[in-house]
């Protein structure tokens, strides 16, 4: 049987705002995606009859219909009626439940591959119609682009076509917390709604069109400085230990440090390959229990 291989990149948030709570209980955000070269790998093999089935080297990925890879190729067969099967192996490189997009990005791809691979022929704003489905952080990877906007639920995107030559270089840390989206998201609105705020627990200082500003003229300092996640005192509030960590990354000379997403991964921004390759060295010498990855824009 023939094996396709497809990457499924991670995604960080340079910039993540949240607006309010929506009548649908999700939340209005304003977010800047980067993809990364962080990847899982994704093997598609066609099955003759209909049957659908996730097999991963990982045993933290879900192998059931609750998988997102899953539901993104359920959700193909049942729209257009395909009487193709697949079977869909993850090789999960990207840490789970990160605040990376790791399982959005699998049923991206998966989306993506499946229309080749069943000759679909769907075009990507239909697509971008099935991603929005499956989550709101799948959109993002079924446009291929580096960096994009993502306003609503994050899932109307923007790609920032002046971007795609742009290259960041990150130092990634991902400490082994298992950070739960929705609790943060609850948490968000129980701390907005007892200090009556609108805009989050801190107010950005840069917004949106700086950030981009800055990433157009490679500013590396005015891109540290714009950097922004509004989800990233709530994550803290939760999980003392990410307030923890990042204070001993301060003492170990790491000035800007973000979240991603909801947590509980953490990046910094900085000049060279060189330059993370060291600073990933010095890490691990002194830091336990965290995953380190040495990453760019993809
Ligand atoms: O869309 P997705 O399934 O990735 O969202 C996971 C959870 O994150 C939602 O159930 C919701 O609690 C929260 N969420 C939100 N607002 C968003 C995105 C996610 O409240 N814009």
């Amino acid at each position: 049987m023939d094996k396709f291989v497809f990457p499924s990149y991670a995604k960080l948030n340079l910039y993540l705002e949240v607006l309010n709570k929506r009548k649908d209980n999700y939340h209005n955000l304003k977010t800047v995606f980067e993809r990364i070269d962080l990847a899982d790998e994704i093997i598609f093999t066609l099955r003759a009859d209909k049957t659908i089935k996730v097999s991963s080297n990982s045993s933290r990925v879900p192998k059931d219909n609750t998988n997102l890879a899953y539901r993104a190729a359920k959700l193909l067969q049942d729209t257009f009626r395909v009487r193709q099967g697949a079977e869909i192996r993850i090789l999960k490189r990207i840490p789970v439940a990160s605040g990376m997009g790791g399982g959005s990005g699998n049923a991206a791809t998966t989306l993506l591959a499946l229309n080749k691979l069943w000759k679909l022929g769907l075009k990507q704003r239909r697509l971008v119609k099935l991603a929005k489905k499956l989550g709101s952080d799948v959109p993002f990877f079924v446009y291929n682009c580096p960096f994009a906007t993502g306003e609503q639920r994050g899932d109307k995107i923007s790609p920032l076509r002046t971007l795609k030559n742009r290259r960041l270089w990150h130092i990634l840390l991902v400490p082994k917390i298992h950070v739960s989206t929705p609790k943060v998201y609850a948490a968000w609105d129980e701390f907005c709604a007892k200090i009556s705020c609108f805009t989050g627990l801190t107010i950005p200082e840069y917004n949106v069109k700086l950030l981009i500003l800055a990433l157009q003229k490679n500013n590396l300092a005015s891109i540290q400085k714009a950097v922004y996640n509004s989800l990233e005192e709530v994550t803290s509030r939760l999980y003392p230990e990410l307030v923890q960590l990042k204070a001993r990354l301060k003492d170990l000379g790491l000035k800007s440090i973000l979240m991603s997403g909801s947590g509980p991964a953490l990046f910094g921004i900085v000049s060279s390959r060189k330059e993370a390759l060291a600073l990933k060295a010095q890490l691990e010498k002194n830091i336990k229990s965290v995953e380190i990855f040495v990453t760019k824009t993809r």
